[in-house]
């Protein structure tokens, strides 16, 4: 089964969001299979967002996502990232379409919430970095048969 990487950014935890983002995944019918309140160390900032070093954006990037706590979520279903991306919304909140996370939530690029893995390998990749394979809980959940179809 298909596995994403949500982070509830900063912005999300101060703004009191955290259960209305998280609230968003688990009614589109993603599966959690892992949850936790952190502080990201400027380390791990630097390795989740590697692919951005050396853009003008970075360091600014790197001050917002540890600037405060943050609730790292592990999700599992079909099409976990894709549906998750769709959920979280265009990047810039302003192109983010009504409905989304971002586009009913956020304004501006830098306060845009939410992170969402960005392809299957980084999806797999990323619940590796944030979680140890014990943090994670494999389970069945009294509804999957009414989210999944059975194959
Ligand atoms: P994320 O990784 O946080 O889920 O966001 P994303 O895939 O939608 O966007 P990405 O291109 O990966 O950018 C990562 C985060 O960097 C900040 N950003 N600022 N000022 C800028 O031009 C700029 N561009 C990107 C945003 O916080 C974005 O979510
Ligand atoms: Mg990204």
């Amino acid at each position: 089964m298909e596995r994403t990487l949500i982070i509830v950014k900063p912005d999300g935890v101060q703004r009191g969001l955290t259960g209305e983002i998280i609230r968003r995944f688990e009614a589109r019918g993603l599966r959690i299979i892992g949850m936790k309140f952190i502080l990201m160390s400027r380390a791990l900032a630097e390795k989740h967002y590697a692919v951005h070093i050396g853009k003008p954006f970075f360091p600014a990037l790197v001050d917002y996502i540890t600037s405060g706590p943050i609730v790292v979520i592990a999700l599992e279903g079909t099409n976990a990232v894709q549906c998750a991306r769709n959920t979280i919304g265009a990047t810039k909140p302003h192109e983010a379409l009504a409905g989304t996370i971002r586009g009913d939530l956020a304004l501006e690029i830098g306060r845009n919430l939410v992170h969402g893995s960005d392809s299957v390998d980084n999806g797999k990749l990323e619940v590796d970095n944030f979680f140890a394979q014990d943090e994670l809980v494999q389970w069945a959940r009294s509804t999957d048969g009414w989210i999944f179809e059975a194959r």
